[in-house]
């Protein structure tokens, strides 16, 4: 094998962080995964968000959740739709996990890992609404392509939502 038969280096819109995890955090993830979470390299065809939640509701997928609190307060003022938060960032998946459950939250459901992965394997028109906040530190030119608000990934996100 050669250099030139190698598959591309994937660019990626995120760095794997670490982060240590309260004993809180630790405990909500080991216990709510199971029933919240959906991780996404697992996932082996196309993504039926309605099973996620066992019911149907308008859908907002969230990219990049962080720490969740902004999710976990727009859900819980908002519970007639369904909230999808995305991220990669494990202790910011357990906050949210951990919120989720004391504010009582049905509407919100979690996925581990590239939120464009998840996005290509969604319906077309299956999204109310794509929350993103305070995205893409990445202000050098040649990071730019790393950026998730560049015009493919917006035109994948477009083609999700419904009209
Ligand atoms: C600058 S932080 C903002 C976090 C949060 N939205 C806020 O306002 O505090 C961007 C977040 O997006 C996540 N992220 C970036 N690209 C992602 C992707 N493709 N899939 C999932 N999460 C991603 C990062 O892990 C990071 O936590």
């Amino acid at each position: 094998m050669t250099l030139t038969d190698l598959p591309a280096a994937r660019i990626r819109t995120f760095h794997p962080r670490r982060g240590r995890m309260s004993d809180r955090q630790r405990d909500a993830l080991e216990r709510l995964w199971p029933a919240y979470g959906l991780r996404i390299a697992a996932l082996d065809g196309p993504c039926d968000p309605a099973a996620l939640f066992g019911r149907r509701a308008p859908l907002v997928l969230e990219i990049g959740s962080g720490m969740g609190d902004a999710t976990a307060a727009m859900a819980a003022a908002d519970r007639d739709r369904h909230y999808l938060a995305v991220e990669v960032h494990t202790p910011g998946i357990a906050n949210l996990l951990d919120l989720v459950e004391r504010h009582g939250l049905d509407n919100v459901r979690v996925a581990e890992g590239d939120a464009l992965d998840l996005v290509r394997a969604m319906p077309e028109g299956c999204l109310d609404a794509v929350h993103v906040y305070f995205p893409d530190p990445w202000p050098k030119t040649r990071h730019h392509k790393r950026r998730i608000i560049q015009p493919a990934h917006v035109a994948l996100l477009r083609s999700r939502l419904a009209p």
